[in-house]
């Protein structure tokens, strides 16, 4: 991480979980891991081929058996499985074990078509406590703390996810949900959590509201906060350490796989999120060929389950772009790069890739500029023409948008070499999210 004039930032640590405390799979040695992951994914093959026909179907075509993998190495050859085989078959085709035993299911809307299904049997649910408890373990929460669980509630993962993992680990959970904002800054300052976990874009509306009441955000009692379900970067990390006087730690997760805490960055650490290697083994691949890249190399995340129950998922296609990294805070387990983008929100603007993650770190280097931004992709002539709607904070003297505007241009020049459109808008006037951020809005007229 560096800034524009090259010098290192100020970065701030927390303190590690003692190791006493750490769950014996976060101790463990790599040889141990590794043993451990090849059984666990043994077992995983043979019970998604013996009771999942779409894997059965999909080995066979493949002229695989799961007795063809002997080592770890050997899960490349079977196939990947992607978001439309879950929709293909919705809604519970992908279950392993009989309704009866499946005691939750969660889906996600996605933006087109039919939703996707996963279920849980009681041992999957223990599991995922059990992970979301290393994570927030990892973050800094500790048992009695008090956190306000701001993700989403229902069929999305977050909010009952993070809800159960805070309890198993001792934590008194406030379990807010989503939406009614006002409401949300008067329980943080009546009831004082320590820890709060909720989506970047929505911590940010958080902070816009304490400051609308007149209340510092930095005066909170909040230290600790659990960013994910969305991308965000380190310059934005910068903007809610600073604006909140908190730790802002990165979680990673996906419904498909789990929900959130896959994969949990370690707050003595910040470098990237460690993959919950005991439960989820990672692989990156080229997007386009398939073919499994070296660790170190950029591409996309595939991951496998390795104990899951009501639905094993066998080398799942994320669409999430990253790098394994090895282990730091956690040496045995492998670590995920913060996740720029998926394969879905690249934009291809005349021949060049850019993710709104770039725009991001651009916009938030730009004294004047608030972090709320919006890209709208329309069609002028024959070529997309992409603009960035930007709000100016609050404080900045109107003389200062222009200028302003034409060092973000100038910035997504230099950095990506794409040239767009700038607009700094007035304060409060781009919509919030409350959950997830879209902040593509794409009114391209289509041929
Ligand atoms: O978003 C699970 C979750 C809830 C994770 C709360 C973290 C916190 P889905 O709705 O299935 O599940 O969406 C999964 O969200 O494939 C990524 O594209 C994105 N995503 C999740 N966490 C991060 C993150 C939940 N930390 C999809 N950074 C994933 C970047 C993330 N993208």
């Amino acid at each position: 991480m560096t800034t524009t004039d090259g010098a290192a930032p100020i970065r701030r640590v927390g303190v590690a979980a003692a190791p006493e405390t750490l769950d014996v799979a976060e101790r463990m040695g790599t040889d141990e891991l590794r043993a451990l992951q090849l059984e666990r994914l043994q077992w995983t093959l043979r019970h998604a081929y013996d009771n999942v026909p779409h894997y059965r179907r999909a080995f066979d075509g493949a002229g695989l058996h799961p007795d063809d993998c002997r080592e770890l190495g050997d899960l490349a050859r079977f196939p990947a499985t992607g978001k439309a085989d879950l929709r293909d078959n919705y809604p519970f085709g992908m279950f392993a074990v009989p309704q009866d035993r499946v005691r939750r299911v969660h889906a996600s809307s996605g933006t087109t078509g039919r939703p996707t299904v996963v279920g849980y049997s009681e041992r999957d649910l223990d599991t995922w406590a059990t992970v979301m408890a290393r994570s927030i373990r990892a973050a800094g929460g500790r048992p009695g703390d008090k956190l306000h669980n701001a993700y989403g509630y229902g069929l999305f993962t977050g909010g009952l996810g993070a809800h159960y993992g805070a309890e198993k680990l001792g934590c008194t959970v406030i379990p807010i949900s989503g939406g009614m904002t006002p409401r949300q800054v008067q329980l943080i300052t009546d009831f004082e959590p320590r820890v709060i976990m909720v989506t970047p874009s929505y911590m940010l509306a958080l902070v816009d509201e304490f400051e609308r009441q007149g209340i510092d955000p930095r005066s909170s009692s909040l230290q600790i906060g659990i960013f994910g379900a969305e991308p965000w970067t380190e310059q934005m990390r910068l903007e809610m350490e600073e604006r909140l006087d908190i730790d802002a730690v990165d979680i990673y997760g996906l419904s498909e796989v789990m929900g959130p805490g896959v994969a949990q960055e370690c707050v003595e650490a910040k470098d990237g999120l460690h993959v919950w290697e005991d439960h989820f083994y990672p692989e990156v691949i080229d997007p386009f060929t398939g073919e499994v890249l070296a660790d170190g190399e950029r591409g996309e995340l595939v991951l496998t389950s390795l104990t899951k129950e009501a639905m094993p998922v066998i080398r799942y296609r994320t669409r999430d772009l990253t790098r394994l990294l090895p282990g730091t805070a956690r040496p045995g387990m492998r670590r995920i790069e913060k996740i720029t983008g998926r394969t879905d929100d690249m934009i291809i603007l005349r021949g060049v890739n850019l993710f709104p993650t770039q725009i991001e770190e651009v916009v938030l280097r730009t004294p004047g500029l608030s972090p709320h931004f919006r890209l709208v992709l329309t069609t002028r002539g024959r070529m997309d023409h992409l603009t960035v709607e930007v709000e100016a904070r609050p404080d900045c003297p109107p003389e200062r948008r222009a200028p302003a505007a034409a060092e973000v241009a100038g910035g997504v020049k230099n950095t990506v070499g794409i040239s767009l459109e700038v607009v700094v808008v007035e304060p409060e006037s781009l919509p919030r999210s409350v959950g997830k951020l879209q902040r593509l809005s794409d009114r391209r007229r289509r041929p």
